[in-house]
């Protein structure tokens, strides 16, 4: 299974191939900041800090758009590996930290 380190909190977990990362964390008994859990809030975004090649699966439109609006609206996380622990799926190992707004 994957390792996954929340670097804000120094919690490591493993998750199971193709969870979300927030499910992921939750099985572990570590709640990740969320609201809807459907892709449109942004209140569960992560910066990946470390990763492997492809430990997550790509973006789906309502995710990226989310990111999009979010890069818009805070000019200092634009050039950041940005993703919403509700929507991205882990395939490999990587660190990630809850990101400044
Ligand atoms: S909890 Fe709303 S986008 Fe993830």
């Amino acid at each position: 299974m994957p390792t996954v380190l929340n670097k804000s909190s120094s919690q490591k977990v493993e998750v199971e191939e193709g969870d979300t990362l927030y499910d992921g964390f939750q099985k572990n008994g570590q709640e990740l900041p969320h609201g809807c859990l459907a892709g449109s809030c942004g209140t569960c975004l992560i910066e990946i800090v470390e990763t492997e090649k492809d430990s997550l699966t790509e973006p789906r439109t309502i995710e990226q758009d989310t990111l999009n609006t979010i890069k818009e609206k805070n000019p200092h996380l634009k050039d950041k590996k940005l993703r919403l622990a509700c929507r991205a799926k882990v395939v490999g190992n990587f660190s990630f930290k809850i990101p400044e707004r």
